[in-house]
């Protein structure tokens, strides 16, 4: 038996490979009683013990040490919970000081540039920076890396916010629910009205003089295929927005309350679904080529939870809101439990796997979705450490995609979609992989790459994502972010340094570029926009979370202690 297998026993007791969740206990994950939560948790003044670890934490941060009150209720509203909008870029100061009363040394000197780069970056609209463009590359067809893309500006945002000025970021939540309004077709038929735009940008008419809007849904993107990402990352960057400002007028207001209502539309609707996971096209968030992600794919899994539970902390109680919020309270119990069930792979899996038997009919299948042992690929038994372990790619009928996906994996921790073991144990492997997913430049966007007769079928023979390059095994600086932010909530900062110092040997040197390519990360990338802004942000976002931990209150969402799932550990947990 395995994760994958799930087995009721006669006590009522549900039984994994590493697991026995008690069925009854099941049921205690209660959700609903945070549905009624007041909307003003914390209105006294004085900051709670919780919030003051948060805000006063020392370095390394450990998770433990604050048990966040935000969980499941709108708990953000504590006027001294949140980080002081005054303008400060704290790495731009000669002497840093670290939270933990050490002092560090001088800035280092690629911070200066990348603040000059991001504010180069910044997109104006009638006078109002509204987001940040995708490149400030000129040497290269621009494509659509002029516009600005929802999940490109989110490192932005954050380095914005961060830094204290939240107005770009609240100008472009706004702008873009504007256009979240527009009626959207693709040739003759109309997308759903809650879709957010991949991505926008704003046109002169010189004659005129005039400024307007022009936004793509999908139908100008490469492949045609609508952004499910973006609305996800809005929901969470009305969170950050909202988390670090203290300025809840934003999320309240009526147009952001059916924004989000729209958004979740989408996804809360039922149909032939068997699974309570997103099932979604390729291509659809940041790998917006064919990659062999369509299906359930992790990224957009961890994100669905990630939004789910931004949201319950953004609905305000009122009658339609209330009705959402019960929605999501059962889908979220659905989706924790089938993502840390069968999304969750680590050495005892794998021999689970590797000696399922195939063929079984009815509910008390062991292998529930029909996978075939001899559809594990080689590799994947020599990357798997004996401590740790991952959410895998996908899972669907007889599929099981076994790639790591560092985004999803990210977000899975932030979200504490992961329980605080699979957090541990995701870093763990991070730490002994650190070669493969790390090596030269943080961090790969997945591993492994596929080649050969397996590229020409899942990618359709594209040039872009041959092996080891772009989406299909290239390094992705942005991705140091997600991964510092990883570190911190698991009381691992020194994992980021490590990251962070590798990357800061060549990023500027080579132009902040968008991607680099091979095994260890060495080339920069073959097509690789120069000054891509999310390579920017990233870092700047990485350097001010490391800098001060308390960052990690906006973007990070403690698992709520009533949800606490009674998994137990595997053996290569324990071991
Ligand atoms: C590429 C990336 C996508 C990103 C866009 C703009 O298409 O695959 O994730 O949003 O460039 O940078």
């Amino acid at each position: 038996m395995s994760t994958l297998d799930v087995e009721v026993s006669e006590n009522g007791s549900v039984k994994n490979s590493d697991s026995i969740i008690d069925s009854h206990e099941l049921d205690e994950y209660d959700f609903s009683r945070f549905v009624d939560r007041p909307r003003h948790l914390n209105l006294e003044r004085q900051r709670s013990c919780d919030e003051r670890s948060l805000n006063d934490l020392p370095v390394p941060f450990s998770p433990h040490q604050s048990s966040r009150a935000d969980n499941f209720g709108r708990a953000f509203d504590n006027p001294d919970s949140v980080y002081s909008p005054v303008r400060k870029s704290g790495c731009n100061t000669p002497m840093s000081h670290f939270g933990n009363g050490m002092v560090a040394s001088d800035p280092h000197p690629m911070i200066a540039e990348a603040w000059d780069d991001l504010r180069r970056a910044l997109v104006f609209f009638r006078g109002q920076p509204v987001g940040t463009i995708a490149a400030l590359d000129n040497s290269d067809e621009k494509l659509n890396y002029d516009q600005v893309f929802v999940r490109d500006f989110v490192p932005s945002a954050l380095a914005f916010l961060m830094n204290g000025e939240p107005e770009v970021v609240k100008n472009f939540l706004l702008k873009t629910l504007r256009l979240q309004g527009w009626e959207k077709k693709i040739d003759r038929f109309q997308l759903g009205e809650g879709v957010m735009p991949a991505s926008f940008k704003v046109l002169h008419d010189p004659i005129r003089n005039t400024e307007t809007l022009m936004a793509d849904f999908g139908e100008s993107a490469i492949g045609r295929v609508a952004p499910v990402d973006s609305g996800f990352w809005w929901i969470i960057l009305l969170r950050a927005y909202t988390k670090s400002t203290g300025d809840t007028s934003l999320a309240d207001k009526p147009d952001c309350q059916n924004g989000i209502r729209l958004i979740l539309s989408l996804c809360l609707s039922e149909g032939f679904d068997t699974f309570p996971t997103l099932l979604c096209a390729d291509g659809c968030s940041m790998i917006d080529r064919r990659m062999g992600v369509y299906g359930y794919p992790i990224e957009i899994q961890a994100l669905f939870f990630m939004a789910l539970r931004c949201a319950m902390l953004l609905l305000k109680h009122d009658g339609q809101g209330k009705e959402l919020i019960e929605r999501i309270v059962k889908r979220l119990h659905a989706l924790t439990y089938h993502m840390r069930n069968y999304f969750w792979l680590d050495l005892k899996q794998l021999n689970d796997i590797y000696r399922y038997k195939t063929e079984e009919y009815s509910h008390t299948a062991v292998n529930k979705f029909n996978v075939m042992p001899d559809s594990l690929p080689d590799w994947v038994m020599d990357f798997m450490p004996v401590h740790g372990g991952y959410f895998i790619g996908n899972i669907g009928p007889s599929h099981m995609d076994f790639r790591w996906f560092c985004l999803g994996n990210c977000i899975a921790i932030l979200s504490s979609l992961a329980t605080q073991e699979q957090s541990s144990a995701i870093m763990d492997l991070i730490e002994s992989r650190w070669e493969e997913l790390v090596g030269a430049m943080p961090l790969k966007v997945c591993y492994p790459a596929i080649e050969n007769h397996e590229w020409r079928i899942v990618t359709g023979s594209d040039p872009k994502n041959t092996r080891w390059s772009y989406h299909n095994g290239g390094s992705w600086p942005v991705l140091l972010w997600l991964l510092t932010a990883a570190c911190i909530k698991t009381g691992r900062p020194q994992i980021a340094r490590r990251a962070i110092e590798l990357a800061e040997t060549r990023l500027s040197k080579d132009g902040w570029p968008e991607y680099y390519d091979g095994k260890l990360g060495r080339y920069i990338g073959k097509q690789a926009r120069k000054h891509q802004t999310w390579s920017v942000a990233g870092y700047l976002v990485a350097k001010m979370m490391l800098e001060d931990p308390s960052h990690l209150g906006m973007i990070a969402i403690e698992e709520d202690k009533h949800l606490k799932p009674v998994l137990r550990r595997s053996s290569s947990w324990t071991a």
